[in-house]
């Protein structure tokens, strides 16, 4: 990815910026049919949410990844620590899946609420990333 072209670098970036923001809308989504105690909405939005996630993470590791040949010590750590979240927040979310019709939806809505904020703590330490990568490869 080193040598990849700022263009495409830049493409790649923007794409998983757009991404989070469409994850946050359906997080919405899935939040109100659960608090509206429609379980097959609520079903049917946690399995689009929990899909688009999956695939999230798998555009972010395959752009990551070849970041660490010839990233510098700090960015190389921070790779490792991004892809170690993805494995804990799909693994949350497969326990979420499992308590979705089990847990009253107060209960599975704060569940929800914490993953959230997880999962946005994630979010912003990665597209601080971004930035910084994307400002290294400015030439
Ligand atoms: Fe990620
Ligand atoms: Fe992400």
């Amino acid at each position: 990815m080193a040598r990849e072209p700022r263009r495409r670098r830049q493409q790649i970036s923007a794409q998983i910026v757009a991404q989070h923001h469409t994850l946050d809308q359906m997080v919405a989504v899935l939040g109100h049919a659960i608090s509206s105690r429609l379980k097959p909405d609520a079903r049917n939005a946690f399995g689009r949410f929990r899909s688009a996630l999956s695939a999230h993470f798998a555009l972010e590791q395959q752009f990551f990844l070849p970041l660490m040949h010839g990233a510098v010590d700090r960015e190389r750590r921070e790779v490792e620590r991004l892809v170690v979240a993805h494995e804990r927040l799909t693994e949350e979310l497969a326990q979420m899946s499992e308590q979705l019709e089990l847990l009253a939806p107060e209960d599975f809505s704060r569940r929800l609420k914490g993953f959230a904020t997880a999962l946005a703590t994630h979010v912003n330490r990665e597209e601080a990333l971004l930035s910084s990568v994307l400002d290294a490869g400015a030439t």
